[in-house]
Formats: structure tokens, C-alpha cells, sequence
């Protein structure tokens, strides 16, 4: 039997009660025909808030203190992932003679909107292990830039550092303290890319955070892979300043509150109401998503080591699960990495190896990301070569997602495995 990488029908079938409110909500959205903006958003905006962006519960803030971090969360629905950080990145300004600085070992869209403002991007390498932003790498990189008369660092190309942007990828979020206190020391404003790990935890010093509501901006993806997925594409744009939150409005709607009044240049990044509608139903259930994910990285962590492969692949790193914290992964991707010292012919022929017993026995799988940012060609113009950043390419070249979606069966984990473990006979 086929085992597919996603599979949203399992989903339909299995959870008849979900599509159900799902298809209850949409009609909802036919009858009242308020299709932009409008009630269901403004509803989906303080329940994503409520449910996915306050405090873990193991929190140890007191309910007063709680209660003020609870206020400063804002969120703003918008038509994508990537229209919520062209929105933040239009709403702070960011373009012509500035630079931002992110990783090159992820999704394009983070980099596509650096550029697309005009501004620089400038590329920090991962840490091997979790593929997440080194802080001792930024600490580098931003040690190598050089100072300005005003007190900033300026880029060799003369362009200001005014921006981070950590992607908090797979799942799990990135060492943000260690991120956050490199931006303070050089004031830099940070976004979090949250878009993998809606209702994720960290452990940050000052207590638990929710990804997403650690850094003042951050934004969501509803991409319909994602752990919560829309019926198409949305997105959500998070501040924890109400007057940037209300400028982030104003630039998802041309500028205008008035209608045809443009106080400032923005696009058409609103979110439909039925994506909201669909996104409210849907909500209530990612807790258990979230949880059924987690179950299914435990067997494969069970079914790797039954079949001795623990020396031969790298699992997932869990970098916060001494916190204690329930969702410290979400495991939105299980990615493997085979290991360069594995025997037997060169590591990248062995993945060739895996993926070949895979389509063999119609096996899904995806390779996240093949080709590191640096060095798309729709990039060659920022100079970088091959070998700038080696933990970002040979993470492209050894790492494999497998299947870890809710809904996939205890026997297709068994499967996966035993047929990774007879391509590495
Ligand atoms: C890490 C990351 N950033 C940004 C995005 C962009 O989100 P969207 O596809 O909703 O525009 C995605 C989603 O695909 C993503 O995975």
C-alpha cells in the first residue's frame, strides 16, 4: 500500500464531525456574504490569539501578569504567510539601504520579501543540529560588520543592519533568548518566522513562550500542510505593539481605512472570510494534531532504534525537551539526516539510495530544502559561492522528510523505517 508524505483525505474520512463544522462554517459565510475581512476574521484574530499565542499553561506568570502579555498580542489576518511579512516588513519601513538578516536553509518566501522591499539579505548558517539559526554564528556576523557614525553596522555594500528575521523551522523554535539579546545589544528589531510552529513552546528565561509571541513581530502560514491548515492560502501577522498592529491593518487594505482614503502604500493582503471561517472550525483540533505528531516522532524514534539505525541516521533534535514543555515540538516535518561517517559508499548516494527504495514502494517523501537560499540562481547577484555557508548546504544534501502527518498508521512507520534500514544493508 502506498504511503503518502501528507494525506488530508485521511482526515475527511476519519473526522467526519471537523468537516462537518467545516462545511457548516463556509455555508455560514455563503448566507451572510460579508467575503472580505469582517466578522469571521475579526473572530479567527482574537480566538488564534486565545488558543495558540498566550502563555503555556506551566507558565509562571501570575494571572495579573498574564493578563498583560495577553494584551499584547496582535494579530492581523492576511491572504498568506508571505503577505504577512511583506505587511510587517512595509509597516517598519524596511527597504533601499537596509539590511535584514536571516538563514539560508528554508522556505524562499522569508528571503523573497527581503528582496522584494529592496533591502539587502544577508545569510547567518545553521546549527547542524537542529537547523535553526546559530546565535554564535550571528554573533559573528555581526561582529564583522562595521560600525556607523550613528551607531549602527553597516553591510559591505554600505547598507544599514536594521532586522532578524530567525526561522523557527520543522516545528520547534530557535534559541531565541541567545537571539534576542544579540538584537538588544545592537538594536535590531527581529520577526520570528513562525510559519511551521503554530501553538509551539520555549522555554525563554523570563518563562514560557508561545512561538510566535516571543520576539515583538512575528507571522503564521495556514498553507493547508501546515499543522493548521486553511482550505487555500492564508496567513497571520502577530505584533505586540498596538500602534504597529494597526499600521500592519491599515497595509493589508491599500493603506485605507476610509474607503478610497490611502494614508500609506500597502497591497491586498487581506484574508477571505471563508478561509477564516474554515481556519475557526478547524482550530479547536490542532492541540490534538499537534499531540498525534509528537506520538508518531516517538515510534519512529522507537522503530529507528529496534532497527539499529541510530549510529547510521540522525533523528530530529528536540533542543528544548528538558524544558518540560508539553509542545517544545510540533514536529510539522520529520527530517532525517543520513550521516556522513555511515559506511558504504558517499552519504549523498546513500539518500539517493533510501529515495529510490522509496518510489519503489510508493513511499512519500520530500527533500526541505534542495538547493540553499545562497545559492539560487535568482540570488547569484549578492555574490555568495558554494561553501559560504557548509551547514546549510550539507543539510540540503543529507537531510529527508519523511511521512509524520496525524492521521499516518503505527504499521506505515514500520514500514518507513524497515525500508530505510534495507537501503542501508
Ligand atoms: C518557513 C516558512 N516561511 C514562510 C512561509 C510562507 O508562507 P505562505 O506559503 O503562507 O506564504 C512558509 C510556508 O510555506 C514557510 O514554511
Amino acid at each position: 500500500m502506498p504511503i503518502p508524505l501528507f494525506d488530508l483525505s485521511r482526515q475527511k474520512k476519519e473526522q467526519a464531525s471537523l468537516y462537518e463544522s467545516m462545511k457548516r462554517a463556509a455555508l455560514e459565510v455563503l448566507e451572510h456574504q460579508e467575503f472580505i475581512l469582517g466578522r469571521e476574521v475579526e473572530a479567527f484574530e482574537s480566538e488564534i490569539v486565545r488558543r495558540a499565542l498566550q502563555e503555556p499553561s506551566s507558565s509562571s506568570l501570575n494571572e495579573e501578569e498574564l493578563s498583560l502579555v495577553r494584551k499584547r498580542a496582535h494579530a492581523i489576518g492576511t491572504s498568506s504567510g508571505t503577505d504577512a511579512l511583506l505587511a510587517l516588513l512595509l509597516a517598519q519601513d524596511i527597504g533601499p539601504g537596509d539590511a535584514v538578516i536571516t538563514t539560508p536553509y528554508t522556505f524562499f518566501a522569508t528571503a523573497g520579501c527581503v528582496h522584494r522591499v529592496g533591502a539587502e539579505l544577508l545569510f547567518c548558517d545553521i546549527d547542524p543540529t537542529t537547523y535553526l539559526m546559530d546565535p554564535e554564528k550571528l554573533q559573528k556576523l555581526l561582529a564583522s560588520l562595521s560600525p556607523d557614525a550613528e551607531g549602527g553596522l553597516r553591510t559591505a555594500r554600505g547598507n544599514r543592519v536594521k532586522m532578524i528575521i530567525p526561522i523557527h523551522l520543522f516545528g520547534v523554535c530557535c534559541h531565541m533568548d541567545a537571539i534576542m539579546s544579540l538584537a538588544w545589544q545592537y538594536e535590531l528589531m527581529v520577526i520570528e518566522d513562525a510559519a511551521q510552529v503554530l501553538g509551539a513552546d520555549y522555554p525563554s528565561s523570563d518563562g514560557p513562550k508561545k512561538a510566535g509571541a516571543i520576539a515583538p513581530m512575528s507571522y503564521f502560514s495556514f498553507y493547508p500542510t501546515k499543522n493548521l491548515g486553511a482550505a487555500g492560502d492564508a496567513g497571520l501577522a502577530v505584533c505586540q505593539d498596538a500602534q504597529l498592529a494597526q499600521r500592519v491593518r491599515l497595509i493589508r487594505n491599500h493603506g485605507m481605512e476610509e474607503r478610497y482614503y490611502h494614508k500609506v502604500v500597502g497591497g491586498n493582503f487581506r484574508l477571505d472570510a471563508l478561509q477564516a471561517a474554515i481556519l475557526r472550525a478547524r482550530l479547536p483540533f490542532l492541540e490534538k494534531w499537534n499531540e498525534k505528531r509528537r506520538e508518531n516522532a516517538a515510534l519512529y524514534r522507537a522503530a529507528f532504534l529496534q532497527n539499529g539505525l541510530l549510529e547510521r541516521i540522525a533523528l530530529p533534535a528536540e533542543p528544548w525537551v528538558q524544558s518540560g514543555l508539553k509542545n517544545h515540538h510540533l514536529y510539522h516535518q520529520y527530517v532525517i539526516r543520513i550521516l556522513e561517517s555511515a559506511p558504504s559508499s558517499s552519504h549523498a548516494g546513500l539518500r539517493e539510495r533510501v529515495i529510490a527504495n522509496f518510489i519503489k514502494k510508493k513511499i512519500g517523501y520530500a527533500i526541505y530544502y534542495p538547493v540553499p537560499l545562497h545559492l539560487q540562481e535568482c540570488f547569484a547577484y549578492l555574490g555568495y559561492m558554494q561553501g559560504d555557508f557548509p551547514h546549510a548546504e550539507s543539510a540540503a544534501q543529507e537531510t529527508l522528510a519523511l511521512p509524520i502527518f496525524p492521521e499516518l498508521h503505527p504499521e506505515e512507520i514500520q514500514e518507513v523505517v524497515a525500508t530505510i534500514a534495507q537501503a542501508m544493508d
